[in-house]
């Protein structure tokens, strides 16, 4: 088999936010096929950093009083040894507020704008005079004009869902200063994306980069047409300043997946490597992205336009994922189950979420959930019961009886030619980053090894005179068992194969691992793993909590706008029935629900009220965000609200749902029975 170079990256986690759960998916996902490709034999760079730019990290950093970079080096040292505590094992772990990284992106935009990818244009926005300075749609709060509700965001209202341009909030002021926003007007940068039409569609569709459902979103996204895409922003803005421009800036999202190469690049320079071997368009590296749904329009459309642009290589694989829900819901502050990756590590073991992580990814674009009590469940009976239960079963009598010295050939060769048996769809099921069928291959094989120690009983033989030669080859057979097993798993679980390969004396390879171990000494069994209790889990969501509140108190120091009132909504002034009966409520299916990919609220449904379809743009995408499993659904919705042109199209109603705002949107339902069309009384 020929062996391949490859460089593998994770996405570059925002710098003035905590790692979590939600994280910490692709990055097991990643550093999974990373060691298993390894194992391989496939030599394998694999990089990330911090994705440092943007406004928020200025005003955060402004908030406390200290630089950008003050922040960024507290950022990296906490991401750092956060995704270290899970074991994920970068080769670089950078950042993009770098030299290379400022260099590779001015050299990229000025191969662009050779090439006449840039255009300019002046657009006018909000500004606030006091701060001086443009103001991104967060960063905007008012009253929705629509129901009258306070403090709602730019771009969209938590209460009613109605989406606006932050123009038509009502009493808007800015966020970070209080300051009533004025309009002003600026020369804007562009990527020429419907330039690189063409060259998309084909790479899209012909170069084997993308899973097919992302294909299918993709084209969805090319019916709608693609958009000029503003990559300058205004000083003052944290980033690197466009070439040839006094007070323009990149965008964030034009430089950060740029950091992949600088992180690469700085790499390179301590290591004896040619960066150009791994960028040139004819490179013999193949170069593979783990991305999160949400940011696969950036990753399939903008970063190879820029690189194709640019006279860079292509990516040669996109692996998309899905999020992190935890018990079956959205991650949530107030509950306990937005769980940062430092909190998780104090009570619990990286390894175990490693584990139960990859007992459910496949390649497909899906949600993963935590599960806390199947993960308690999974781990216990899984790794503890199942893995090093075989090793404690078996290497007492090993060392007690037999000098600690495995016999010379094996009781039932047969049992331990299903070793020989499994290994090549573990290894297909890895490749295809469907770990969860090698996990369950691997169980498989565990469960038949522990079926053959309970048949052979060692603890019975051991009583019997004369059956020594049997009760050893029955032990050395399970130690056997137990070593392919951590072979196996070793992607996984590389903590515990570690101790595993010490206690056997045996470097634990893939190749090797058909061949028993035979008249070998191995180590004292110390226990290997511990049992998870669920004490600890209820103190984790506990702890959880506490983080919220220590973040609540903070951010009431800085004043700051972020947090939202934890009291009921007041009451509304009273109506008599006559004002209610003007609200039309209907009942309705979703029959089309799509991601509004520039919008970060939004899900354009259509909905099927029986004597006609609606659209409507319900702001509800980063709570539902399945879109495709709301399809069927049945919802109430406001009929007869007028309608609203909206930056995306139409929107001919408003679908009810409960709830504060994010995450906690619930769309309300009806029972069995009720037809579309339906009234509401
Ligand atoms: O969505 C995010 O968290 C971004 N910081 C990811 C950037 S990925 C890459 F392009 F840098
Ligand atoms: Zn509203």
């Amino acid at each position: 088999m020929t062996h391949k170079t490859i460089l593998v990256t994770n996405a570059l986690p925002y710098a003035n936010g905590p790692i979590h759960l939600g994280h910490m998916l692709e990055h097991i996902q990643s550093d999974i096929y990373v060691r298993f490709k390894r194992a391989l034999g496939d030599t394998v760079y694999y990089v990330c950093g911090d994705d440092c730019h943007g406004t928020p990290v200025m005003i955060k950093a402004a908030s406390r009083g200290i630089t950008p970079e003050e922040l960024l080096k507290e950022a990296s040292a906490s991401h750092r040894a956060d995704l270290a505590g899970f074991l994920i094992n970068y080769d670089n772990f950078y950042a993009t507020h770098t030299p290379e990284n400022q260099e590779i992106s001015s050299m990229m935009y000025l191969k662009a704008r050779e090439h006449g990818y840039i255009k300019t244009e002046t657009i006018s926005q909000l500004f606030d005079p006091k701060e001086q300075m443009f103001l991104p749609d967060r960063f905007v709060k008012g009253t929705c004009p629509r129901c009258g509700a306070k403090d709602q965001y730019g771009d969209n209202c938590e209460v009613c869902g109605a989406t606006y341009a932050p123009t038509e909030l009502k009493d808007a002021y800015s966020t970070v200063s209080g300051a009533k926003p004025v309009l002003k007007e600026s020369l804007h940068y562009f990527f020429d994306l419907p330039k690189a039409h063409d060259f998309l569609y084909d790479f899209i569709r012909n170069s084997g980069v993308l899973q097919s459902e992302t294909i299918n979103k993709l084209e969805e996204w090319f019916k709608q047409g693609l958009k000029m895409w503003d990559i300058s922003r205004d000083a003052p803005y944290f980033g690197f300043k466009i070439p040839d421009t006094e007070d323009k800036f990149f965008y964030v999202w034009m430089d950060a997946p740029i950091g992949y190469f600088a992180s690469l690049k700085n790499y390179c320079s301590t290591h004896n490597l040619n960066y150009d071997d791994f960028v040139k368009p004819d490179s013999k590296v193949e170069m593979y992205h783990f991305i999160g749904k949400d940011i696969l329009y950036f990753h399939s459309l903008f970063w190879p336009a820029t690189l194709m642009a640019s006279d860079q290589r292509l990516p040669t694989k996109i692996f998309v994922h899905g999020y992190v829900t935890v018990n079956g819901a959205k991650m949530s502050k107030s509950k306990g189950t937005f769980i940062k990756a430092e909190t998780f590590l104090k009570y619990q073991k990286a390894e175990s979420l490693r584990y139960y992580f990859a007992s459910k990814l496949t390649s497909a674009v899906v949600d993963v959930d935590l599960s806390l009590d199947d993960y308690m469940a999974k781990v216990n009976s899984d790794i503890v019961g199942k893995v090093v239960n075989l090793a404690s079963r078996t290497a007492g009598f090993i060392h007690k009886r037999f000098g600690g010295r495995l016999s010379s050939k094996s009781y039932a060769p047969e049992v331990l030619g299903k070793i020989a048996e499994v290994k090549t769809p573990i290894i297909e099921a890895y490749d295809s980053r469907n770990y969860a069928e090698a996990i369950r291959l691997i169980m498989g094989l565990a469960d038949e090894a522990n079926r053959y120690i309970d048949r052979m009983a060692p603890w019975s033989l051991a009583k019997i005179e004369g059956e020594d030669e049997k009760l050893h080859e029955v032990c050395s057979d399970g130690i056997n068992l137990f070593r392919a097993l951590i072979t196996y798993l070793a992607p996984v679980l590389p903590e515990l194969a570690g101790k595993a390969s010490d206690f056997l004396n045996d470097p634990l390879s893939l190749e090797q691992v058909t061949k028993p171990l035979c008249d070998h000494e191995i180590k004292p069994f110390k226990p290997l793993y511990q049992r998870i209790e669920k004490s600890q889990i209820d103190a984790m969501i506990e702890a959880s909590k506490e983080d919220l509140k220590d973040q609540q108190s903070h951010n009431q120091k800085n004043q700051s706008a972020e947090d939202k009132p934890s009291e009921y909504e007041p009451l509304a002034p009273e109506i008599t029935i006559d004002d209610f009966v003007k609200v039309d409520l209907r009942v309705g299916t979703i029959v089309e629900a799509q991601e509004v990919p520039e919008a970060r609220k939004l899900l354009r449904l259509k909905v099927d009220l029986g004597f006609t379809v609606r659209q409507v743009f319900a702001g509800i995408k980063q709570v539902y965000t399945d879109p495709q499993a709301l399809v069927g659904r049945k919802v109430v919705m406001v009929a007869n609200l007028k309608p609203r042109q909206m930056k995306f199209g139409l929107s001919e109603g408003m679908v009810t749902a409960a709830g504060a705002g994010v995450p906690d949107i619930y769309l309300l339902s009806v029972d069995s029975g009720a037809k579309n069309g339906d009234r509401v009384h």
